[in-house]
């Protein structure tokens, strides 16, 4: 069996992302930190498949950690990396820690995977790196704007670093998917999105509050030019995007591709947050409370993936349908809210 190391594998799209591994017939090693995902998640994970990762509490900042996992671990073929600070506005307050969390663990993967023979590595990056775009959909080849905060600038920065390292000559592949929005949670309401405190995302915060943990949902601005006033996005089902990274570990280890590569990972439609709370309401029945608010600082007006590229080179596209995911998101909520709060 082929053995994957996920970093940040108890995280959100990590957990959806090691369940699909092994459905494929991976060997999944997980290693994280436990900063923003619950060690609870791996008994989620073995429900689903029937499999319990081996895991790993640690930090990949921590070089000696990640020189001893790769020695008790022998044979890691590949690195899915989503071990990373993702709160746009707590990066604003705390830069230093998005460098070094993002920037060192990335670092040290890179700098042990020749040594321990382990052939590629499937990066999370984000279609932050477009900025506010002049086009939409937007593909793969659009400039690469200024970053608005320091999370936006380390994946920016990931990609050169990567880019770099392999036109230097070193023995390692990579893929690089920049992610749309990812929502939802698995069918099986086992795994899902488990923010810890005041959730900063829409999906996160709309669910709390249709389940009574919030009072109401704030939409950040109705006035952008968009048709109905609020911000566009690309909305991808978790488990979709789960699939892409196991079609493109299996492309890069069977190197079907270029050394570096790079895809969108998107539906290719873009959807308004208003068009969002809609369906969550339709799909599930349960009101939302809502109020407009003013804008937030640093919003990106419309963004909307061209995930041509993905759908004609991997042969992947993301198939499931809004309203199912708002569905599972909703069932996820339910499940981890507490009884009689
Ligand atoms: C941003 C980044 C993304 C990053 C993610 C991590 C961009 C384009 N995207 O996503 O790369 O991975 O943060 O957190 O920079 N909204 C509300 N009310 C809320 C919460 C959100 O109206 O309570 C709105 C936002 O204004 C936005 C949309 O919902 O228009 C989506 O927001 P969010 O879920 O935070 O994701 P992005 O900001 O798009």
């Amino acid at each position: 069996m082929t053995k994957i190391l996920v970093t940040g594998g108890t995280g959100y799209i990590g957990s959806h992302t090691v369940v699909e591994l092994q459905k494929a017939g991976y060997e999944v090693v997980i290693i994280d930190n436990l900063s923003n995902s619950n060690i609870h998640v791996l008994d989620g994970i073995e429900k689903i498949s029937g499999i319990r990762p081996e895991f790993i509490e640690g930090d990949v900042t921590d070089l000696p950690t990640l020189r001893k996992l790769f020695s008790s671990h022998p044979g890691i073929k590949g690195i899915i990396n989503f071990a990373a600070s993702k709160a746009v506005n707590e990066s604003v307050e705390k830069p230093l820690k998005y460098y070094r969390n993002n920037l060192v663990s990335l670092l040290n993967l890179l700098d042990l995977m020749p040594e321990f023979g382990v052939e590629g590595i499937v990066f999370s990056s984000s279609c932050t790196v477009y900025g506010e775009p002049d086009n939409n959909p937007i593909d793969e080849s659009a400039p690469i704007k200024p970053a608005t905060s320091p999370y936006g600038n380390t994946k920016q920065i990931s990609e050169e670093i990567i880019t770099d390292t392999i036109y230097a000559g070193a023995p390692i592949k990579s893929i690089i998917l920049r992610y749309f929005n990812p929502v939802g949670a698995h069918p099986s309401a086992e795994i899902g999105e488990l923010p810890l405190g005041v959730p900063q995302n829409l999906i996160p915060y709309l669910t709390q509050t249709a389940a009574g943990i919030r009072k109401e949902l704030t939409v950040f601005g109705d006035d952008y030019s968009t048709p109905d006033g609020s911000c566009i996005r690309d909305f991808i089902d978790v488990n979709d995007l789960a699939r892409a990274h196991v079609i493109a570990m299996k492309r890069m280890l069977e190197n079907k591709g270029e050394k570096l590569e790079i895809f969108n990972l998107g539906t290719g439609t873009g959807l308004s947050v208003l068009q969002l709370i809609e369906s969550f309401e339709r799909a599930t029945g349960v009101k939302v409370p809502y109020k407009i608010g003013k804008r937030r600082e640093g919003d990106i007006e419309k963004i909307w993936a061209d995930p041509k590229k993905a759908n004609e080179v991997l042969g992947w596209k993301a198939e499931a349908d809004i309203d199912d995911t708002m569905r599972n998101a909703w069932r996820w909520q339910q499940r981890v809210t507490p009884k009689n709060p």
